[in-house]
């Protein structure tokens, strides 16, 4: 699929999963393959820092879910990962799903992708959530398309910062724009 969101949030249909569909409408509007998966319900155990995927170049740990996410996560063109702002940073589902990837830093398996982070909070912090997830498609040399921040605390209040449903819509635009060079 081209451009896959993630939502980190343990909230399904959350303000995070909302703002990353935002962006993902305009790329199906404009006749792009989307996918959305919400980390909720998910297993995603933590990164045991054995460093066994140093030679076996995927993690050792193949009980949960996190391999058939990050199968779909090699396979996008754009990724749009986002999360909600727990104290001042991503949350610690996002952030064990994160931490796994390692099993695919060695070879820059990942490298060339477009990424773009997305978080929401309720009043501060979502600068460094920001920046958490930059660090991650920094590390793993996704070229960035930017990010979007929002604010909300009720699931769905997010729809209502004006501001950040236009910028999350300008950044699909910029995504349909990359792969769909000479769409009006
Ligand atoms: C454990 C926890 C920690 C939170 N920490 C912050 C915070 O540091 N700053 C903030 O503005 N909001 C904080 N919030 C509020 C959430 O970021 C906010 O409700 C957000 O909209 C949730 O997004 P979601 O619906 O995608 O889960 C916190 C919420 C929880 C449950």
């Amino acid at each position: 699929m081209k451009v896959l969101g993630i939502s980190g949030s343990m909230r399904k249909e959350g303000n995070t999963a909302q703002l990353i569909q935002v962006i993902l409408g305009q790329c199906r509007d404009a006749g792009i393959q989307t996918e959305f998966i919400s980390l909720a319900g998910k297993k995603i155990l933590p990164c045991l820092g054995c460093g066994k995927c140093i030679e076996k170049k995927w993690c050792i740990n193949e009980t949960d879910d996190w391999g058939g996410i990050a199968e779909k996560m090699l396979a996008c063109e754009v990724l749009v990962i986002g999360s909600p702002t727990y104290y001042y940073d991503v949350n610690g589902h996002l952030k064990n799903f994160i931490d796994r990837t390692y099993s695919l830093f060695h070879d820059r398996k990942l490298s060339g992708r477009k990424g773009i982070a997305v978080a929401v909070h309720a009043s501060a912090g979502a600068e460094r959530t920001v920046k958490t997830i930059e660090g991650f498609l920094n590390a793993h040399e996704f070229a960035s398309l930017g990010s979007v921040t929002g604010i909300g605390t009720d699931e769905g209040d997010i729809m209502n910062d004006a501001k950040a449903i236009a910028q999350a819509k300008k950044t699909g635009d910029k995504i349909v724009r990359l792969l769909l060079p000479h769409h009006d």
